[in-house]
């Protein structure tokens, strides 16, 4: 049977089940942003200013000589924006051998990115079975991994095919520099994400980047924000913040001076852009 189908009807008997829990999961999708942004106010009461959203540093503050190229960048949906790509670019090189963490790769154009700055590079995300069970379409599962497949060769990388809501992270058996967390975007999975690759930092230098932190670089998206609140302990919730320009949170322990910022925003910076497109080869 279609899995469409088959989650209809899974979706159905639990209605007929337990309608509660159903009506109120139906609501909390429908309203989502609401939902998740009340749930943050009144989970972390105690800490306003977290509540509110994350604290801001200024990516110039973080690297003053900010520039970077990013290549290969298809300039489609649902990948990182060329300056989530530039920041994990920078931060990659902060380290003189990256070791390279990503959660979640799709077209891949992160992680070949990341990888041509790093050591090594290893991608955890769905296999084509998996993504299909989950509701992607075909056409999205045909694109898993397009860059690795078109690139020249790309021998630091090591993809994981798997789910990261059950992959045991301790089989891994290796320590990062730097992890990118961009797999499955509902609060729990985000949560779950996060508990495991707090566990698998190097040293005191290693910093986690979450995608879609932001769902503009100007506003907060509430279920995301929700789940890198819940899985990060709790002590090291202070060294959290929402790197300007981009829809990405980062924690560090590097100390950094932030600002809580919101919708609408004075422009601090102004940035060059120049773009250059060339035509990928036919497959081969
Ligand atoms: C937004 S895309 C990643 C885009 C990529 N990081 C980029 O910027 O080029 C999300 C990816 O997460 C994967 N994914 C979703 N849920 C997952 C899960 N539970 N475990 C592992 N990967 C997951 C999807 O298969 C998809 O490849």
């Amino acid at each position: 049977m279609h899995t469409q189908n088959q989650r209809l009807l899974a979706a159905l008997g639990y209605l007929l089940r337990k309608p509660v829990k159903a009506l109120k999961a139906i609501h909390r999708d429908r309203f989502a942003a609401r939902y998740w942004e009340t749930y943050v106010a009144e989970r972390y009461a105690a800490s306003p200013a977290l509540a509110k959203g994350l604290p801001q540093v200024d990516i110039l503050d973080l690297f003053p000589e900010f520039e970077e190229t990013v290549t290969p960048f298809a300039m489609l949906e649902a990948s990182a924006t060329p300056m989530d790509v530039a920041l994990l670019k920078q931060l990659a090189q902060r380290f003189e051998h990256c070791d390279y963490l990503e959660i979640g790769r799709w077209r891949a154009e992160s992680l070949v990115n990341v990888a041509s700055v790093s050591r090594s590079a290893v991608s955890l995300s769905l296999s084509p079975e998996q993504m299909h069970q989950t509701g992607f379409d075909r056409t999205m599962i045909g694109q898993d991994g397009f860059f690795i497949n078109r690139m020249a060769a790309t021998p630091n990388i090591e993809c994981i095919d798997c789910d990261t809501q059950t992959f045991d992270f301790a089989s891994l058996d290796r320590k990062f520099d730097l992890i990118f967390v961009d797999g499955d975007h509902h609060s729990a999975a985000v949560r779950q994400d996060t508990r495991n690759v707090f566990k698998l930092l190097r040293d005191e230098r290693s910093v986690i980047v979450w995608h879609d932190y932001a769902e503009s670089p100007e506003r907060v998206r509430w279920p995301v924000y929700a789940g890198i609140l819940d899985g990060c302990p709790e002590e090291l919730r202070g060294n959290l913040c929402h790197v300007s320009n981009t829809l990405c949170a980062l924690f560090t322990r590097e100390p950094l001076n932030t600002q809580h910022r919101s919708f609408a925003m004075t422009p601090q910076s102004s940035f060059e852009v120049s773009l250059r497109g060339r035509r990928l080869p036919p497959a081969g």
